[in-house]
C-alpha cells in the first residue's frame, strides 16, 4: 500500500529496510566484536529500549508505504531475540513485502530452522567463513564450532529452505586458504557462496587496507580450478556481483564494496535495535524513532520523520573512502559497529 516512491539527494529509492532485532551475539567474529575491544567502549542496549515486536510491525508498514519491499532481519545474532519467529509471522502478511529474509550465523538453526520456516520466512543468509575448525573457532572468538554451523545449515534444507545464501569475509592472511574448500563444498548444491571484502566497518576491528583480498584475487583463484563467469544483474541495486560456473554447476557472488563501492546504488535503510534510523553502515548518528513511537505519534508524524531522513540522505561512504583514503578508513567520529546494525 504504497503511498510515494522517495527518493534521496543522489535520486536513490528506498528498497530494502533491514532490522537489526537485537544487538548481542554468541560469536565474538575478530572482525565484527573483537572480544577485547568492543566492549571498552559499549554497553548492549537494554531490554526496554528494544522495540517490541508491535512497534516494529507498525514501523515496516510504513517504510513500505516510501517504497520498502524488502526486508531483512538482523543483529547481532538475530536468533538471541526471543520468539523471532512470533515477529516474522506478523511480518510475513504484510501488503507489500515481497521477500523477507533473516542473516544467522547458523549456530542456533539447529533448534530454530523449522519454526523459521512455519512462521514463513522466505529466505535465510548464514556467514560462515572456512571450513576448518580451528580457524573457525579462532575467527568466532572461540565461542562457536563448525560443526554448529554446518548442523545448522543441514537444519534448514531439512525445514525447506532450498536454497541457502552463505556470506564469507574474507580477510587477507587469515582465511583465504579457505576459498577453494568452501566453493568444493557448495559447488553443485542450490546455495549461492558470496565472498565478501573486509570492511572498514565499524571502530574496533583496526581494519586496514592490506588485510583485504579483493574480489579480482578471488575470481582469478576460482577461476583456475572451476571457469565462471559473469552473469547480469537481477535488479537495481544488487549487492552481490554474480557469477555462473560455466560447467552449469551453480552460482557463486561477490560483494566487492571496497574495490568497487556500490554506493550509487544502494537503496538500504537501517534500523537499529532500539529504533534508530541508519542511513548507512558507515553512519555515525542515527534518527530517533522510539520516541515518537512511544509518546503517541501519528502514523502521519512517524512518516514525516522517515521521509524527511531519506530525503536528506547524501550518504556515500564507500566510495568516498576509496577516492580520498583507499589505505585507511575515513575516521571522523565513531562509527556504528557492525554487530549494531547487521552488515
Ligand atoms: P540478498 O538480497 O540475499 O542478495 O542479500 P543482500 O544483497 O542484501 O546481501 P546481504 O544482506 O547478505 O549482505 C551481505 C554483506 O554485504 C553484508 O553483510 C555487508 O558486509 C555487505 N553489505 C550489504 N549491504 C551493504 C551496503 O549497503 N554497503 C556496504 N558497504 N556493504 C554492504
Ligand atoms: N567486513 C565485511 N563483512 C562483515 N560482516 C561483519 N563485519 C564485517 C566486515 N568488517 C558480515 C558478516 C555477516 C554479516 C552480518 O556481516 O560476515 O555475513
Ligand atoms: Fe560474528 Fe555476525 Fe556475531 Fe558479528 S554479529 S560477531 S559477524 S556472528
Ligand atoms: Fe550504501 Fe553506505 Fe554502503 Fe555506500 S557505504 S553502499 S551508501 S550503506
Amino acid at each position: 500500500m504504497q503511498t510515494k516512491q522517495i527518493t534521496d539527494k543522489l535520486q536513490r529509492p528506498i528498497r530494502d529496510l533491514r532490522i537489526s532485532v537485537i544487538d548481542r551475539c554468541n560469536f565474538r567474529c575478530t572482525y565484527c566484536m573483537p572480544e577485547e575491544e568492543y566492549s571498552k567502549h559499549y554497553r548492549f542496549i537494554e531490554k526496554k529500549n528494544w522495540l517490541n515486536f508491535n512497534e516494529i510491525t507498525r514501523l515496516v508498514k510504513l517504510f513500505v508505504q516510501c517504497g520498502v519491499s524488502k526486508v531483512r532481519l538482523t543483529g547481532g545474532e538475530p536468533l538471541l531475540r526471543p520468539n523471532i519467529d512470533q515477529l516474522i509471522s506478523q511480518l510475513k502478511d504484510i501488503n507489500g513485502i515481497e521477500d523477507l529474509a533473516l542473516t544467522t550465523n547458523g549456530s542456533l538453526l539447529g533448534a530454530q530452522a523449522q519454526a523459521l520456516k512455519a512462521a514463513g520466512l522466505n529466505r535465510l543468509t548464514v556467514s560462515l567463513d572456512t571450513l576448518d575448525s580451528r580457524l573457525f573457532q579462532r575467527i568466532s572468538g572461540k565461542r562457536a564450532a563448525v560443526e554448529d554451523v554446518l548442523a545448522g545449515i543441514a537444519s534448514a534444507e531439512q525445514a525447506g529452505f532450498s536454497s541457502l545464501k552463505i556470506n564469507v569475509v574474507i580477510q587477507k592472511g587469515v582465511n583465504e586458504n579457505s576459498i577453494l574448500d568452501l566453493v568444493k563444498r557448495f559447488k553443485g548444491t542450490p546455495h549461492v557462496l558470496r565472498f565478501i571484502e573486509y570492511m572498514d566497518v565499524g571502530n574496533c576491528n583496526h581494519w586496514k587496507s592490506k588485510f583485504v583480498f579483493s574480489t579480482q584475487e578471488i575470481v582469478e583463484l576460482i577461476g583456475k580450478h572451476w571457469p565462471i563467469k559473469p552473469v547480469e544483474e537481477q535488479y537495481f541495486g544488487e549487492v552481490s556481483k554474480r557469477y555462473q560456473f560455466l560447467d552449469g554447476e551453480g552460482e557463486i557472488g561477490f560483494i566487492s564494496s571496497v574495490s568497487q563501492p556500490f554506493c550509487q546504488k544502494c537503496t538500504r535503510v537501517r534500523v537499529s535495535t532500539d529504533g534508530q534510523i541508519f542511513t548507512c553502515l558507515f553512519a555515525t548518528k542515527g534518527t530517533d524513532l522510539k520516541n515518537a513511537l512511544r509518546t503517541q505519534a501519528s502514523d502521519q508524524d512517524l512518516l514525516q520523520i522517515i521521509q524527511n531522513t531519506w530525503t536528506h540522505r547524501d550518504d556515500r561512504y564507500s566510495e568516498l573512502r576509496s577516492q580520498e583514503s583507499p589505505q585507511k578508513t575515513l575516521v571522523t567520529s565513531p562509527k556504528i559497529e557492525m554487530f549494531q546494525i547487521g552488515g
